[in-house]
């Protein structure tokens, strides 16, 4: 193999983020670099000898690293120890034998969510470790924060180049569309293609005040294969849209009616939990990296998601 071609492993490679980065490598494909999307039928990740073996089958020059065992505010609650034990077994396994196998670079993937509960605003990089994250979803957040904690030992220790990224809520096609473990956004887009279907009111869970920003997937595929090929630190960046694009889940929930012309009654059940108010990032260093960085407007992203939800919903997860 020629030392500038990458084999690239991609764990959690059939997921949502694995398949926005899928879709823009087969869009604009390079006669350098030879991706490999897993999935957890091709190894069990929390099983160190089912990891080794796919290491050693592929033998990857480059890892991105997105499998985890993942889920919106009511799955985390209900199993905090699980999410903990999972993703601290996986990622113990994919960067540790990532190291021994002579990998150069590991993006891992962590997420907003795991920042400190009570913070200020907008949380940037340098904050991860300053305090306890929001107690909905602790186990994911610890498992998540000792990502950035191998990086920085594997780097200074071994000479590797691992490092993260921080995606903001992410949301696309192959998202899991299940009601009671997915996410805010598949969860609405799921609803509504319900609600549409069966002509009822549109029941959105919380009092819609709750303020996110959300991430296509073709979007942050795009920024992933550049921290690939070009990002330098093993401190993580975050990756998000702008301060001024965060929106309100009324207001993303207003998008996804647009988005399957669904013309019926809104209604907002004051029962359930909203989670964190907000989590304002700022991609101010992202900024300074990608200035002209164009993101899909957030009205046409969340109209794509629902027509292929409604082009795949006998094979999506629900
Ligand atoms: N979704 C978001 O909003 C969001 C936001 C910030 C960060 N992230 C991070 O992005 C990454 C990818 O998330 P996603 O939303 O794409 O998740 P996802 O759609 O649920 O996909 C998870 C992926 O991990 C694989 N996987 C799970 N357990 C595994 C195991 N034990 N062994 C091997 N593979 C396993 C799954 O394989 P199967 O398909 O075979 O089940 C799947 O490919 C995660 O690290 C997540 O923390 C996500």
């Amino acid at each position: 193999m020629m030392a500038s071609h990458k084999r690239i492993l991609v764990t959690g490679g059939t997921g949502l983020v694995g398949q926005g980065i899928r879709a823009v490598v087969e869009q604009d494909p390079r006669a350098d670099e030879e991706f490999v999307f897993l999935s957890s039928k091709d190894a069990d990740l929390t099983d160190r000898a089912s990891t080794k073996a796919v290491f050693e089958k592929h033998q990857p020059t480059h890892v991105i690293h997105l499998a985890a065992k993942v889920g919106g505010l009511y799955g985390n609650m209900k199993a905090n120890l699980q999410f903990f034990r999972i993703n601290t077994a996986i990622n113990d396994n994919v960067l540790s034998i990532a190291q021994e196998t002579g990998v150069r670079k590991v993006v891992s993937c962590l997420s907003t969510c795991i920042f400190p509960d009570k913070t200020t605003y907008p949380i940037d990089e340098s904050m991860i470790h300053n305090g306890p994250p929001h107690d909905s979803n602790y186990g994911y957040s610890y498992a998540k924060r000792m990502i950035d904690v191998m990086n920085k030992g594997f780097n200074q220790q071994h000479g590797t180049e691992f490092t993260a990224v921080v995606p903001t809520n992410v949301f696309g096609p192959h998202d899991n569309f299940n009601l009671e473990e997915g996410h805010v956004m598949p969860g609405l887009i799921h609803k509504v293609y319900k609600c549409k279907e069966n002509k009822t009111p549109f029941i959105v869970w919380g009092t819609g005040s709750a303020r996110r920003q959300f991430i296509y997937s073709k979007d942050l595929g795009r920024l992933f294969l550049w921290v690939l090929r070009e990002y330098k630190e093993t401190e993580p960046i975050i990756l998000s849209v702008s301060e001024e694009d965060e929106i309100s889940i009324k207001e993303a929930a207003e998008f996804v009616a647009k988005g399957f012309d669904f013309d019926g009654e809104f209604q907002y059940d004051r029962t359930r939990s909203d989670g964190q108010f907000k989590k304002t990032a700022s991609n101010a260093k992202l900024r300074k990296y990608l200035p002209d960085f164009q993101f899909t407007p957030m009205e046409q992203a969340i109209r794509e998601t629902c027509e292929w939800f409604t082009a795949n919903y006998s094979t999506a997860r629900i």
